[in-house]
C-alpha cells in the first residue's frame, strides 16, 4: 500500500470563534491562532483542521458562506491567513481548509443574483421548486423556504440563511474546482468536506444522503483538484457503511483519503431516535462491535477512517461517556488509549488535549447554536416543557464544544481580554486550563503528546490488524498485530473495578495505571488503560 503522510498524521480541529482571540472583541481570530501554533507545535499535530474562516453572516458560525475566497472580518482578512500558512508551515503544521459546498449563504452573490434575476445562470445553481415537498431541514422545521418575488420555493437542508447548491450544474461545480484550486495555490494541505455525502441529492425523491451521482462528482473533483497534489482530504459522511467508505476512500477510486463517520457517535442517543433523545449510559459492547466492524471491514489499502471522539458539532466525550468528575483526566487517557491505538487518522478537537467539558448552560438565553434556537422553538410549540428541553441542550448541544479554549486560570481564560466573550468561558477554567497542563507533567496534555509522537513513529499503527478480545462487558481490549510485532490495548470504560486476567507481560507502550497491580489483582480500576507491547 502506498503511504501518505496523513496516514501518519494526528490533526487538530480549530474551532476559530472560540481558540484564540487577539484583538479583545470576544470572537477568537486567525492573529490568535498564530499566536498559538507553538503550543500545537508542542502537541506535535501534524495538521490543523481549520472551521470556516471565510466570509460569512455568521448565521452557523461560518458554515454559510457568502464568500468563498474572503475572509470574515471578525477572523482577520487575507493577509493574516497567508500568514497563518507561512507560520504554520515554518511549524511543519499543514492547514486543512473547511470545504462547505452543499450550500452557501443566502448573502453569496450567486444566490443574491439568482433570487433577484430568475433568468440568470446563477439561478439553476440552487434548487428550486413550485411546490414544497416532505423534505426536513436539520436544523428544523421545512427544508423549503418560500421566495414571494418568484413565487418558489428553495431548498435548505440545513438554515434557511444555507441554500442547498445544485450540483447538476455543470458550470456551478467547476466553480468550485477552480475556487479549490486558487485555495491549493495558497498552501493548503487540503480539505474537510462539510456534509460532503449530501451533494448528489435528488430533492423530488426526497433522497439526500448518498444519492446517485455523489461519486461521479467526488470523482470529477478529484481530476479537477486533486489529482496527484498529495493533499489530505476528509469527507463529513454521516451515513457511510464501511462499504460505502471504500467507494470514497478506496485510492484506486480517485475521490478521498479518507472519511470521517459517525456511526459510534450514533450511540448518544436512544436507538432509532430522533438526535435530541440522549442517551448518556455507555452501551461499552455496542461501542465494541462498531469499532470492530470500521477496523476489521475497512482493510488495509481497500479504504481509509478517521478516529474521534469529539468535534465542533458533538458534546465533550470526557461529559456524556466518561466521568468529568473525579476521574475527569484519568477517563480522558482512557479514551484517547482506546482511540489513537487503533487504524484509522485520529483528530483531536481543540480543549480535548486538556480535558474540557460541557457547559452547565443556565437557560436559553446562553445558548447560541441555531440547531439548539431552532430545537427549542419547534419543542416548545410541540408543548414539551422547558427543562427536559434545556437537558437535552445540556448533554449533547452543540455550544458545549464551542466555549472558549481555556488558556489560564486568569480572567476569560486566557481567551479573550473583551469584558464578554461570545459564548460564556466555562467556570472550571480555573482548574482546567492550557497552562496547568502543561505544569504537570502527569497531565492529559502529555498523554495525547506521547500518542501523537506514536502515530509519526510506528509503523505498527497502519499496518497491524485487529482483533477484539473476549472480556468483561465494560472492558474494551483488542490486540494489533504484524508478521513480527504484537500490541495489547485494554481500557477499563467506566467508573468501577472490573475482572481482568493479564496472561502476558510485555513492555508498557502508554497507559495510566500500575500494569503489575493489574496482573497481580486481575481486576482492573475505574479507567485503568495500557497498550503492551508483548
Ligand atoms: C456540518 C458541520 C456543521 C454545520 C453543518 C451545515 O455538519 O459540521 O457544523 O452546521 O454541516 O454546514
Amino acid at each position: 500500500m502506498k503511504k501518505h503522510w496523513w496516514h501518519k498524521a494526528t490533526i487538530y480541529q480549530i474551532y476559530p470563534k472560540s481558540f484564540m482571540d487577539s484583538n479583545g472583541d470576544g470572537v477568537g481570530d486567525l492573529k490568535g491562532i498564530i499566536s498559538e501554533l507553538d503550543y500545537l507545535k508542542k502537541l506535535g499535530i501534524t495538521a490543523i483542521w481549520l472551521s470556516p474562516v471565510y466570509q460569512s453572516p455568521m448565521d452557523d458560525n461560518g458554515y454559510d458562506i457568502s464568500d468563498y475566497e474572503a475572509i470574515a472580518d471578525i477572523f482577520g482578512d487575507m493577509a493574516d491567513m497567508e500568514e497563518l500558512l507561512a507560520e504554520a508551515n515554518k511549524r511543519h503544521i499543514r492547514i486543512i481548509m473547511d470545504l462547505v459546498v452543499n450550500h452557501t449563504s443566502d448573502e453569496h452573490a450567486w444566490f443574491v443574483e439568482a433570487r433577484e434575476n430568475p433568468s440568470s445562470p446563477e439561478r439553476d445553481f440552487y434548487i428550486w421548486r413550485d411546490q414544497p415537498n416532505g423534505l426536513k431541514s436539520t436544523f428544523s422545521g421545512s427544508a423549503w423556504q418560500y421566495d414571494e418575488a418568484s413565487n418558489q420555493y428553495y431548498l435548505h437542508l440545513f438554515s434557511k440563511k444555507q441554500p442547498d447548491l445544485n450540483w447538476e450544474n455543470a458550470d456551478l461545480r467547476q466553480k468550485i474546482y477552480d475556487m479549490m484550486n486558487r485555495w491549493i495555490d495558497k498552501g493548503v494541505a487540503g480539505f474537510r468536506m462539510d456534509v460532503i455525502d449530501l451533494i448528489g441529492k435528488i430533492p423530488d425523491q426526497e433522497i439526500t444522503g448518498n444519492g446517485p451521482k455523489l461519486h461521479d462528482y467526488l470523482k470529477e473533483m478529484h481530476q479537477a483538484s486533486l489529482l496527484n497534489k498529495d493533499l489530505l482530504t476528509v469527507g463529513e459522511t454521516w451515513g457511510a457503511t464501511p462499504e460505502i467508505a471504500k467507494q470514497y476512500s478506496n485510492p484506486d477510486n480517485h475521490e478521498l483519503s479518507m472519511v470521517f463517520q459517525f456511526e459510534h457517535i450514533g450511540l448518544q442517543h436512544k436507538p432509532n431516535a430522533p438526535k435530541w433523545d440522549y442517551e448518556t449510559e455507555l452501551n461499552v459492547p455496542a461501542l465494541k462491535e462498531i469499532f470492530t466492524k470500521w477496523q476489521t471491514k475497512l482493510e488495509l489499502g481497500q479504504g481509509w477512517n478517521s478516529l474521534f471522539w469529539n468535534n465542533h458539532d458533538l458534546p465533550r466525550v470526557l461529559s456524556i461517556w466518561g466521568n468529568d468528575g473525579e476521574y475527569r483526566e484519568k477517563s480522558g487517557k482512557a479514551f484517547a488509549v482506546l482511540l489513537h491505538l487503533m487504524r484509522g487518522t485520529p483528530y483531536i478537537y481543540q480543549g480535548e488535549e486538556i480535558g474540557m467539558t460541557n457547559y452547565p448552560f443556565a437557560d436559553l438565553t446562553e445558548i447560541e447554536d441555531i440547531e439548539s434556537v431552532n430545537y427549542a422553538k419547534e419543542a416548545l410549540e410541540e408543548g414539551q416543557d422547558l427543562e427536559s428541553i434545556m437537558d437535552s441542550i445540556r448533554a449533547i448541544g452543540r455550544d458545549n464544544a464551542r466555549t472558549p479554549m481555556q488558556w489560564t486560570a486568569g480572567q476569560q481564560a486566557g481567551f479573550s481580554r473583551a469584558d464578554k466573550t461570545w459564548l460564556p468561558v466555562h467556570p472550571n477554567h480555573e482548574a482546567i486550563n492550557v497552562e496547568a497542563a502543561l505544569a504537570d507533567s502527569e497531565s492529559l496534555f502529555y498523554t495525547y503528546q506521547k500518542l501523537v509522537a506514536l502515530r509519526k513513529t510506528q509503523d505498527w499503527l497502519i499496518d497491524a490488524d485487529f482483533e477484539l478480545l473476549n472480556t468483561a462487558n465494560k472492558v474494551f481490549a483488542y490486540k494489533r498485530r504484524t508478521a513480527d510485532e504484537s500490541y495489547l490495548i485494554v481500557v477499563n470504560l467506566s467508573d468501577q473495578v472490573q475482572p481482568f486476567e493479564l496472561a502476558v507481560e510485555g513492555e508498557v507502550i502508554i497507559g495510566n495505571t500500575c500494569v503489575e497491580t493489574v496482573s497481580k489483582t486481575k481486576q482492573l480500576q475505574a479507567w485503568d488503560a495500557f497498550c503492551l507491547k508483548i
